[in-house]
């Protein structure tokens, strides 16, 4: 199958950096604070140790899964990232076609540079990511307009009561961004209505709020403890999302590969779960899945591919299937479900 070895994958980071401006380089891969979320998050797949089966027929390996009642051909799919214009010019629109013809889901930013109809043109089963800002009413011409282009999902980001400080260099991508590369889908004049900037009284209400005013299931985005996990179910959550924000939000917190067992236990089989950070091969998809995961999301990785526009896209998913699907036969799983005996610590009974 496919690409040799995990090369490709492995070397895609250093490859996009010498075709991305530094102050675009930066702020893709920056983390907050000293970045030590960020530095560790890859590296805290790699500390979790599997129990593989053997003497199973791994001939038909099917590594699709569902997610909110539709199939998805691979058991991971794409995070929100903002800028994507910054990278290829073509921007979420090129993300969008490679993520519908590899069968898989894309979370679109609201900070998108492309808009919700040219994405969903493509075909792309896609979710809306929404940060809520201090005065709700003022979100509702974006959910309209999202409900209205097919978005299949919200994704209500929890972790960014305030964007946490960069390093100042980080900052200069701002000088150089063309303003058409983010926040297209919101109304002319909307950042600057007072009650537009980000709510710091987020609560489990505004979980329901956005069910009801949207009629879509709600994924609650940056999650890392159990006990708020069971909050967001008892609040309607239909799925939950351990994430730190790629380590750019609060710094020092605990890495997801750490917190999904937790959250996966006090979710139990209520909601779905999906985590995302540093996830960069098809063993950390399956690590990751054995962890407690029903989807596993992937951010800086695809805009490292997206520098090659949508073909670039498509060979990532391509590669991390083939590596996912590898992973599943070496550790004799058949299907994502089968993943959870690998990790007997934290071992999830299915229903
Ligand atoms: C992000 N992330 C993010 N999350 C979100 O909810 N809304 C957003 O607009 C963005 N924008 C964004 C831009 C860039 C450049 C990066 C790198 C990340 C966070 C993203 O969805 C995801 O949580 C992390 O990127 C996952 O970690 P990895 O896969 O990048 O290690």
């Amino acid at each position: 199958m496919g690409d040799p070895g995990g090369s490709w994958l492995a070397g895609l980071p250093a490859r996009a950096a010498g075709s991305m401006s530094t102050p675009l380089r930066e702020y893709v891969e920056h983390g907050s604070g000293a970045s030590v979320t960020a530095g560790e998050a890859t590296q805290a797949w790699g500390r979790l140790r599997l129990h593989p089966h053997v003497l199973r027929d791994v001939t038909d390996v099917d590594p699709s899964v569902a997610l909110l009642g539709r199939t998805s051909r691979a058991p991971f799919g794409v995070a929100p990232t903002s800028l994507q214009k910054a990278v290829h010019p073509d921007g979420e629109v090129a993300t969008a076609r490679a993520t519908a013809a590899a069968g898989a889901v894309m979370v679109v930013s609201s900070n998108a540079g492309s808009t919700f109809a040219d994405i969903a043109a493509t075909g792309v089963t896609w979710w809306l990511q929404v940060y809520l800002p201090s005065d709700r009413t003022l979100a509702g011409p974006l959910l309209d307009r999202a409900v209205e282009a097919g978005a299949a999902a919200v994704v209500l980001t929890v972790d960014t009561p305030v964007v946490a400080t960069w390093h100042p260099t980080q900052a200069l991508i701002w000088d150089v961004a063309d303003p058409a590369w983010t926040r297209v889908n919101f109304g002319p004049g909307h950042d600057d209505q007072p009650g537009s900037e980000k709510a710091l009284d987020l609560g489990p209400h505004d979980i329901d709020w956005l069910r009801d005013r949207t009629g879509l299931p709600v994924v609650v985005k940056g999650v890392l403890r159990g006990d708020d996990a069971r909050r967001c179910v008892q609040a309607g959550a239909a799925a939950v999302w351990v994430s730190t924000h790629g380590g750019r939000q609060l710094d020092r917190s605990v890495s997801t590969a750490d917190a999904l067992p937790d959250v996966r236990a006090a979710v139990g089989e209520e909601a779905e779960v999906y985590v995302d950070g540093g996830v960069r091969s098809g063993l950390d998809v399956l690590t990751a899945l054995a962890a407690g995961a029903d989807a596993v999301f992937v951010g800086r990785p695809v805009l490292h591919a997206l520098v090659d526009g949508e073909a670039g896209v498509a060979r990532w998913h391509a590669a991390l299937l083939d590596e996912t699907v590898e992973a599943m036969r070496l550790a004799g799983c058949r299907t994502p479900a089968d993943t959870r005996e690998l990790l007997p610590d934290t071992r999830q009974e299915r229903p």
